[in-house]
């Protein structure tokens, strides 16, 4: 039973759209934008916590909730964490047979099937929860946040990144486009993200990928990942904010990403 009522045929139709996303790019060499040596540059510092360093990393215990094709569990793993990733879908296994077989074979990295809404560890299990993008895709981003806020260990930290909240032209124009595409079969889907990747010139995405910068392929997965999962909310630094002090959360740092929040547990 899931914490939240979920609009079950919306809810389903996001697990979909994602697993199609990994199976057709998982095996790119950069994933929204990015190799994964660059992903590790996000892991730390500025990008992520000014307490937070290589080093820190040593002997921790993290958990990657919403990994989807799990890009950043090995990342999290050459920096000296144990890992474990959660996700409500297959991705590593649709993305690549290799990669999935190295995760297993990994003893410091485990891969768990599962919602971010009722994520099935104990509470304070993780000295940091990491969450990119994810729980703006769940019927209840709030509950979604409250959930991963007591896996944290007193001392550990909650990481969380949510799609911006827009303005009112870029909301509707974007709610009406999408109105369409998440309604359209998965092969119509891919189809029209290779069709509209060169927009990405013009529209710029989060991950700042970007068409002439990127090859094709990798500018139509970004595109996809906009336009094909039917769950998708928006919000704002101040709402992300909220949902941490009601979870008893501290110390916020607003990241250089908007609306990326990392908040303390107090000790
Ligand atoms: C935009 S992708 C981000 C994946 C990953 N965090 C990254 O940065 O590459 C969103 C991921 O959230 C997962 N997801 C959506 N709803 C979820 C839920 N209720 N519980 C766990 N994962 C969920 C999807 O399956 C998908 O893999």
């Amino acid at each position: 039973m899931l914490l939240q009522p979920e609009p079950p045929a919306a809810a389903k139709r996001t697990v979909e759209a994602f697993e199609r996303q990994w199976r057709s790019y998982g095996g790119l060499k950069r994933i929204f934008g990015k190799e994964p040596r660059a992903m590790a540059a996000n892991l730390h510092g500025a990008r992520l916590s000014k307490h937070i360093d290589p080093a820190w990393y040593r002997g921790k215990r993290v958990l990657d909730a919403g990994c989807g094709h799990g890009r950043y569990l090995q990342a999290f793993r050459a920096l000296g964490a144990e890992v474990v990733g959660l996700d409500i879908g297959r991705g590593p296994e649709l993305a690549s047979p290799a990669l999935a077989r190295a995760l297993r074979e990994d003893p410091g990295i485990a891969f768990v099937q599962g919602s971010v809404l009722e994520p099935p560890f104990r509470e304070s299990a993780f000295d940091l929860v990491f969450s990119d993008g994810v729980i703006h895709h769940t019927p209840d981003a709030a509950a979604a946040y409250a959930a991963l806020a007591r896996l944290v260990k007193p001392g550990g930290a909650l990481y969380v990144w949510v799609y911006p909240q827009e303005g009112a032209l870029r909301e509707a124009v974007f709610g009406l486009a999408r109105a369409l595409t998440t309604r359209l079969p998965g092969i119509a889907v891919r189809t029209l993200a290779f069709a509209l990747a060169p927009l990405t010139i013009a529209v710029r995405s989060y991950s700042g990928t970007q068409f002439g910068r990127a090859t094709w392929a990798e500018c139509a997965q970004v595109v996809h990942d906009w336009i094909a999962p039917p769950l998708q909310t928006h919000h704002s630094y101040d709402e992300v904010c909220a949902w941490g002090e009601r979870a008893g959360l501290t110390e916020f740092e607003r990241l250089p990403i908007a609306t990326g929040v990392t908040a303390w547990r107090p000790a």
